[in-house]
């Protein structure tokens, strides 16, 4: 008798269980909530990692014009008799080459490039090779252009070669096509002085993959470009990052040296070369061959608000403890002018002196700025000193223009604590957040924003990842948090406007930082599980909240909520629910929609879910789709609808009301 009581009594206490493990998700439809901003989901750009030279910038040539500062060569390999003279066409390039007879028939004359890590070539594929030239003492000389294979054992080492004839002695840019008939993710390209060998002067040597982004002579490498349009950003962050600020104040991005023609633009070097002495890139330049133009025409063509970060005259505040190394706030005239002048660049009519220049690159329209941030990872009373001028300038002459400013490099603490009150005073529009942060950090900060201030600026999460301890790399656990701590995102979009994971681009034999949210080498890319988060938040970005509890309470992975993060919007006739489970277990939920008039029901339409079968992995270049959403069925009808999560996934429902 006591053995059937104890098991009705277990069989009870099962049921129990059960009962209490379906999560019910209660949806209120009656109240639309705050907007989603078109820019809440975007891109940071910051040329780290390769990410612009030797990677979304498609140019194939290194040190293309002469310019590396320790040696005009780097990047080159000469032969024969080849001299490096600096009195060139382009003032802000004055380098180049001069290519002579060797002395003797049997030798040549001539020079290879490595390109960066190689040159990536396709089979078949058209790249397009131009050269400024000319023959100093008049009359004629001929160069033969080569992509070559040195590694190669076959007979020749070219994979496509072609002549060219140059004529004259003034400088003009000569083209020819390669069509390469091997695929290679190292060939060089190799110029050899032939024909008569007759003395030839050679400058700004370039050679782009023909299918570029869009086409563009200037152009981007296409499937990484596509890998940002695919994001359907809202806002494109550029061009950083620290590399906004400069080591010294002379060697900040400077965007006015970054626009006009690319053999004028001048070389700045690139922090990221020396950052981390344990990954040091000797060969790490800015061409500015990608610059503020093409920037702004990238934001154009992937649908994204252009946001460009400029220096507020304070270098690396890491790297310059000494106030000496910063511009003085007396002296901040020529920094704010550059501000004035972006906005004129971007937005001017044709007739203004940057309007015009924009106009010339080929953009008579608008850009339609309508965004500018002053200073990156700025802090101390110096940051607020350094800002006010640049507001005052801004919101004089330019009030229709939003600015964002800085609550420093990390995400609390007392530089946060001080300056975020400081933005408030100054009337920045929205302030910038930076948080590379360990998982306890993200699975902690579901609720971040639940409780900020609704009438002060508005949040620019503007560089965020989760980073594991120690070793940090891509997996995707990482990103499971992240798309967690993304649910508190979104059930603010009152206060949070915007949003960017950082770093976004990384070659894999030249990065620096990581996680990063797309790799890639020479000939292939590969998009990881954060950039799958994004996209999916991007995706179903929606219109508005929609308010989301569990227990009267927000779901944000609270103690009592079995590693849970939810949220919803709406989007027209929509719901797109979000559910993240960080636990181990599957858990049921119940997705319980109230505020419907008594006969109306919800109807479930389909489920997109982000799973791994490892927690510690990613994609790579060899599994590029290890990681990727798929389609889960989900069915049902009524004003509560049943469904499981996964351990350690991140689901979207989508219904109909
Ligand atoms: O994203 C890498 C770096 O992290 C950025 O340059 C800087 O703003 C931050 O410290």
């Amino acid at each position: 008798m006591r053995k059937i009581v104890l098991s009705i009594a277990a069989t009870f206490l099962a049921t129990a269980a059960l009962a209490q493990q379906i999560h019910t998700l209660d949806v209120n439809l009656k109240k639309v909530g705050a907007p989603i901003q078109e820019t809440m989901y975007g891109i940071f750009f910051e040329d780290i990692n390769y990410a612009a030279d030797g990677g979304l910038y498609a140019e194939l040539v290194k040190n293309r014009s002469f310019e590396f500062p320790c040696d005009a060569l780097q990047g080159w390999k000469a032969f024969g008799n080849v001299e490096v003279r600096s009195d060139g066409p382009f003032p802000r390039n004055p380098h180049y080459v001069r290519l002579s007879d060797p002395g003797h028939p049997h030798k040549w004359t001539g020079l290879d490039n490595e390109g960066f890590f190689g040159i990536g070539v396709k089979s078949g594929q058209t790249y397009r090779f131009s050269v400024w030239a000319r023959v100093p003492d008049g009359g004629k000389s001929t160069i033969r252009v080569e992509l070559v294979n040195t590694a190669s054992m076959d007979e020749n080492h070219f994979l496509c070669q072609e002549t060219l004839d140059i004529a004259g002695s003034e400088w003009k840019k000569y083209q020819l096509e390669l069509i390469p008939d091997n695929t290679l993710d190292k060939a060089a390209l190799r110029i050899f002085l032939t024909g008569n060998r007759t003395t030839v002067d050679l400058e700004h040597i370039s050679l782009f993959p023909a299918d570029t982004w869009m086409g563009h002579e200037n152009g981007l490498r296409k499937d990484l470009a596509q890998a940002l349009a695919d994001l359907k950003p809202g806002v494109f962050r550029f061009p950083g990052g620290c590399i906004v600020e400069g080591t010294d104040i002379a060697t900040r991005y400077n965007w006015k040296n970054s626009v006009g023609p690319v053999e004028n633009r001048t070389l700045n070097e690139n922090r990221w070369e020396y950052t981390f002495p344990h990954r040091v890139y000797p060969d790490y330049y800015q061409s500015y061959g990608l610059g503020f133009y093409e920037f702004f025409l990238l934001s154009e063509e992937i649908g994204a608000a252009p946001l460009p970060i400029l220096s507020c005259g304070l270098a690396c505040q890491f790297q310059n403890e000494d106030s000496q190394a910063h511009c003085p706030v007396d002296q901040l005239e020529p920094f704010i002018q550059d501000a004035l002048d972006l906005i004129e660049f971007a937005n001017g009519d044709v007739n203004t002196t940057w309007g015009k220049l924009r106009a010339d690159m080929g953009h008579p329209a608008p850009f339609g700025l309508k965004f500018i941030g002053i200073g990156n990872e700025q802090w101390d009373s110096l940051y607020p000193e350094h800002l006010e001028p640049f507001v005052k300038a801004i919101r004089a002459a330019h009030p229709e223009i939003k600015i964002v400013g800085s609550s420093g490099p990390d995400s609390e603490g007392k530089q946060f604590d001080y300056l975020w009150p400081q933005m408030t005073k100054l009337g920045a529009d929205l302030v910038d957040e930076h948080f590379y942060r360990p998982y306890e950090w993200f699975l902690s900060q579901g609720a971040r924003y639940d409780n900020y201030n609704r009438k002060g600026p508005k949040v620019f999460a503007g560089e965020y990842a989760c980073h594991a301890k120690g070793k940090k790399w891509n997996h995707f656990y990482a990103s499971l948090l992240e798309a967690a701590f993304m649910t508190g995102i979104e059930r603010n979009a009152d206060v949070v406007h915007m949003a960017t994971y950082a770093p976004l681009f990384a070659h894999v034999e030249g990065w620096q930082w990581r996680p990063d949210l797309i790799w890639y080498d020479n000939l292939r890319s590969f998009r990881t599980a954060s950039w799958y988060v994004q996209q999916l938040y991007g995706q179903y970005r929606g219109s508005n909240c929609l308010s989301l509890t569990m227990d009267g309470k927000n779901v944000t992975g609270d103690e009592d909520q079995d590693g849970l993060f939810a949220s919803a919007v709406l989007d027209g006739d929509k719901i797109y629910v979000k559910v993240v489970n960080t636990e181990a277990s599957p858990a049921s939920i119940a997705l319980n929609f109230t505020g419907l008039k008594k006969v109306q029901t919800v109807k479930a339409v389909e489920g997109v879910r982000l799973t791994s079968s490892s927690l510690y992995q990613d994609n790579s270049l060899d599994h590029p789709d290890r990681i990727a959403p798929a389609a889960f069925s989900f069915k049902g009808e009524g004003k509560c609808i049943q469904a499981d999560v996964p351990a350690y996934s991140f689901s979207i429902f989508v219904l109909e009301k």
